[in-house]
């Protein structure tokens, strides 16, 4: 029925006995799906397709607000029960030409979120929308489901499998420390405490997992060149300044990694044009240029595909390339009038027939697909902008911190200034963006 799906497990033996498995699917889904409801809410399409029905038997309270909208309720045993059971399953992977990206949001509570704020203590206070004071929790169930294929089941021992001695760095700005979170909590959910530690150190966060010898690395580089930038905790420059053809002082803590993901967006947006060095500051050189941004941005991407084409070894190295995280400043863009930035959304913008535009500069995008397109090196590019310009509701707001500090009540009542639609809040979005990654690096190897 399916004769294009891929099967890859737990340990990659794909022999003449998984085979014989395989031919035994059935039978064995039978006996699983009616012993658990679980399993089979997971596999069987009909019922999926019920899943798939957004807010599917919400309960409404009498304010209108709703609660947590459960599909099936299970008894945590049972849950546990099925995790064994379906422990060194195989899992499906999605043929090589599907596109993953074309496709809808899904309310689906009963795979979403894949992990607890509450059970990754490597959250940063930045991303625990929950912990600091949001009430609704619709923003963690949301499932990206492409098109025509399905996203394989996220599995953090398979995951962990993959990156067995190996680096997985995201190299960029703080949208990328803020997949990089979610992909921390996302790796260490089966580790138990004291196998695996955080050390932030300068421009370069390793979390490391022991019994792995795995890390998942963040390093601070906003604009992935040199820029007077670059000091990973003193962000309150507004001059800002590039230069882009200097990268090797960054780009030298980025080889021997294993799975390497890139972006540079954010910092781009709070000038039209772009301030790029003549000269160097090592020499001290303080005059500039001002150049339209995508022209300034095609020249840092020129700089890093070179630098990436000369130092990545593809038999080692795989390559991703995050599209730009989208904003959600203005209200009416989604046709709220009653809203104030992102701050009272709490469901995606699911009209996917209205056209949209929040602001997202797709001049950058079109500069990022020439680039890598004409590079050495394959790389992948995780083209997240547009799924993502649906989630106005997944944004920190004003949950979240200013400055090093939590808002007060009074900074939380005035959205208006403080809400930080341009972050999202863990467990959310950025999980998504990782099962792209996670899809790809199970995919290989
Ligand atoms: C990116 O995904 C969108 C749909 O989400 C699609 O319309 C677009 O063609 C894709 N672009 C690239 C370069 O893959
Ligand atoms: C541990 O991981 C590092 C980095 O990926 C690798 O260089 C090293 O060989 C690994 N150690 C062992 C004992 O495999
Ligand atoms: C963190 O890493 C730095 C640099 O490698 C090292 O000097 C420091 O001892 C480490 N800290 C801990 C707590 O492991
Ligand atoms: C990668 O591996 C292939 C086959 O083993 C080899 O021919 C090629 O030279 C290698 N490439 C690099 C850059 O080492
Ligand atoms: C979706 O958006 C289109 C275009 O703005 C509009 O014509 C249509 O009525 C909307 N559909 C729903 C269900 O709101």
């Amino acid at each position: 029925m399916h004769p294009l799906r891929r099967k890859v497990s737990l340990f990659n033996t794909y022999t003449a006995a998984m085979k014989h498995r395989k031919n035994n699917n059935v039978s064995v889904f039978i006996v699983v799906v009616s012993v658990f409801l679980f399993g089979f809410f997971m596999y069987n399409e009909d019922v999926k397709s019920i899943a798939e029905f957004p807010f599917s038997r919400p309960k409404v309270r009498v304010d209108g607000t709703l609660l947590e909208a459960r599909v099936i309720e299970l008894p945590v045993k049972e849950v546990a029960e099925v995790e064994e059971v379906e422990d060194d399953e195989e899992i499906e992977l999605p043929p090589e030409e599907c596109d993953l990206y074309d496709g809808s949001w899904v309310y689906d509570d009963s795979t979403h979120p894949l992990y607890k704020e509450d059970q990754c203590e490597f959250l940063t206070a930045q991303v625990t929308c929950m912990r600091n004071g949001r009430r609704d929790s619709m923003y963690q169930n949301w499932r990206w489901q492409p098109k025509g294929c399905n996203l394989p089941k996220f599995k953090a021992k398979l995951l962990l499998e993959k990156l067995r001695n190996k680096r997985l760095m995201f190299v960029g700005d703080s949208l990328n420390r803020n997949q990089w979170e979610s992909m921390v909590c996302l790796a260490q959910s089966i580790i138990p405490p004291g196998r695996k530690s955080l050390n932030k150190t300068g421009s370069l966060s390793i979390f490391r997992i022991e019994d792995y010898n795995a890390t998942v690395e963040f390093y601070w580089a906003p604009f992935l060149v040199e820029s007077n930038s670059d000091d990973p905790t003193m962000h309150s420059i507004l001059n800002r300044i590039i230069m882009p053809g200097s990268i090797k002082k960054h780009g030298k803590h980025w080889k021997n990694v294993d799975y390497l993901v890139f972006n540079t967006y954010i910092w781009w947006m709070n000038t039209f044009t772009m301030k790029v060095l003549r000269g160097s500051f090592d020499k001290g050189a303080t005059e500039y240029d001002e150049i339209e941004r995508p022209v300034a941005y095609a020249r840092v991407l020129r700089t890093w595909s070179r630098w990436v084409d000369k130092n990545i070894d593809p038999n080692r190295t795989t390559v991703f390339f995050s599209s730009m995280s989208p904003l959600h400043i203005k209200s009416l863009d989604w046709e709220n009038p009653d809203g104030i930035k992102c701050a009272k959304e709490t469901s995606p913008i699911l009209n996917t027939s209205m056209p949209l535009n929040v602001g997202t500069d797709w001049r950058l995008f079109t500069v990022a697909t020439d680039v890598i397109q004409k590079m050495k090196l394959p790389v992948h590019f995780l083209n997240i902008t547009s799924l993502s310009e649906y989630r106005k509701d997944a944004h920190t707001s004003v949950y979240t911190i200013r400055q090093g500090k939590m808002l007060t009540d009074e900074q939380k009542a005035d959205p208006n200034t403080y809400a930080d639609c341009i972050h999202w809040c863990l467990p959310g979005l950025p999980d998504a963006w990782n099962e792209f990654l996670y899809t790809r690096i199970i995919s290989r190897s």
